[in-house]
């Protein structure tokens, strides 16, 4: 790792810009990730666990700042601000010497053009460093700060798991594991896991999960998969790989994907079910559906793909019903904040209404065009109940033919949990 001189604080100068723009213009960490423009991948690699890092631990951070700062910095101190926070990460999580990291944070400050600056980012680092254990201590009287969530989310996690909203919030803060998923059309798991023996790659199979599924012992980049170029193997967490299996597709079923993109469960879908009569992928994000689309060609596949909103069926149905129907529903991501901590800064509690009367909707206007008998399995990757159980209790209520056909119609796994993400099923059919 780069970790000193230019290059050192060159990084975390980028590092500070990339936080700043994310949370002035309210982007994702992945797409300000990737308008970084550098060659050189070691770099790429420490901007990416610098900016990963404050974003997981934003909230701590920034209640250590505003103490250690005898006034607030003005509002539009943007990259300042992540400029000190990434420099109280370093001091917490990254194994750098303590006066290494002061030194490059603090002649990032002249890199960013705040020279002036420099006495100030320095003075915080290291009255940080000498009260590390008062922070420490405080940090029981802050909810927000203990578990680096925000207030409102804490809140609804808990109101909706009392036994154990301290498990999920602390499972969102962790590093996630890389799961992958065989392209099972192509070779099958066993002589997948030969070809990752002779690159020096340990996986495993985890009992229950996807009959592709297998988890990395340490994370790789993807272009060191063996075959990924080739289409054997896709990135996708094991919680992602049960939308096939409780699907129950047969020989000759005419399948919807509602909510397609970038393609994972579509692609499961593609791989292991023989026979399928047609899969009819949708989404509304234009840009999404193009990597929908690299991705089944990539993996040799082949679906219906078009762009379109699934609330409007008279833009796109030909009124054939289909046997099963996935919707993989826009949802908070609460289930997946360890993947993207950038969730708890960019969500906020007032999207929350929104997004449950768009699941409700796709639920309601997608209904109609499933055929008698047939199974309609609705995904999120949340734990929030609003979105899930209680998203799903009212629709059934609500929906005279749809009913939970099996006692086990749906499946919360926790975030964490078997090494997985948060995701939510349900499986509902219709009444004969
Ligand atoms: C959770 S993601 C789907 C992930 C995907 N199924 C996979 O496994 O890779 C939800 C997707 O739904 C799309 N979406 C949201 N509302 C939609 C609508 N009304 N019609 C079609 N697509 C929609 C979003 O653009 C987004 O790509």
């Amino acid at each position: 790792m780069a970790n000193n001189g230019l290059t050192g604080s060159a990084s975390r100068a980028m590092a500070a810009r990339v936080c700043a723009r994310i949370l002035r213009d309210g982007i994702t960490a992945e797409k300000a990730i990737n308008e970084i423009d550098s060659s050189d991948s070691r770099d790429q690699g420490l901007i990416r666990a610098f900016v990963f890092g404050t974003l997981r631990w934003y909230h701590r951070l920034q209640w250590q700042l505003d103490q250690l700062l005898s006034r607030p910095l003005d509002q539009r101190e943007v990259e300042l601000a992540a400029l000190m926070r990434l420099g109280l990460f370093q001091l917490q999580w990254m194994r750098i010497p303590d006066h290494a990291a002061v030194s490059a944070t603090v002649a990032a400050a002249d890199l960013l053009g705040k020279a002036r600056t420099r006495g100030l980012v320095n003075a915080v680092l290291r009255r940080f460093l000498r009260e590390a254990e008062e922070f420490q201590r405080a940090l029981q009287d802050s909810p927000e700060a203990l578990y680096s969530h925000p207030l409102w989310l804490l809140e609804m996690v808990r109101d909706d798991w009392m036994d154990n909203w301290q498990e999920i919030v602390t499972a969102n803060n962790e590093h996630p594991p890389m799961w992958l998923r065989v392209n099972l059309s192509r070779v099958t798991r066993r002589e997948y896991m030969l070809h990752l023996n002779e690159a020096g790659i340990s996986a495993s199979t985890v009992p229950g999960v996807g009959p592709g599924a297998l988890l990395l012992e340490a994370p790789q980049p993807a272009g060191s998969l063996p075959g990924f170029k080739e289409g054997l193997v896709s990135i996708q967490d094991g919680a992602a790989q049960f939308a096939a299996g409780f699907l129950g597709i047969e020989p000759g079923h005419r399948v919807l994907d509602a909510c397609a993109a970038p393609g994972g469960k579509t692609a499961q879908i593609l791989e292991t079910c023989v026979g399928l009569g047609q899969l009819l992928a949708l989404d509304r994000d234009q840009y999404r559906l193009q990597s929908l689309a690299e991705n089944l060609d990539r993996l040799e596949l082949q679906g219906t793909l078009r762009h379109a909103d699934a609330t409007r069926p008279s833009d796109w149905w030909d009124g054939e019903p289909f046997q099963r129907i996935l919707i993989d529903a826009p949802c908070s991501a609460v289930g997946v904040i360890r993947r993207h901590p950038d969730i708890k800064i960019l969500r906020r509690a007032n999207d929350m209404e929104e997004i449950v009367l768009e699941q409700a909707k796709l639920l309601r206007t997608l209904w109609p065009l499933l055929s008698v008998g047939g199974r309609l399995l609705y995904a999120t990757c949340t734990v929030l109940k609003n979105e899930n159980h209680y998203q799903i209790e009212r629709f059934l209520r609500e929906t005279p033919d749809a009913h939970a056909i099996r006692q086990k119609f749906e499946r919360q796994i926790m975030p964490g949990e078997a090494n997985m993400d948060g995701f939510y099923y349900a499986s509902i059919e219709k009444k004969h």
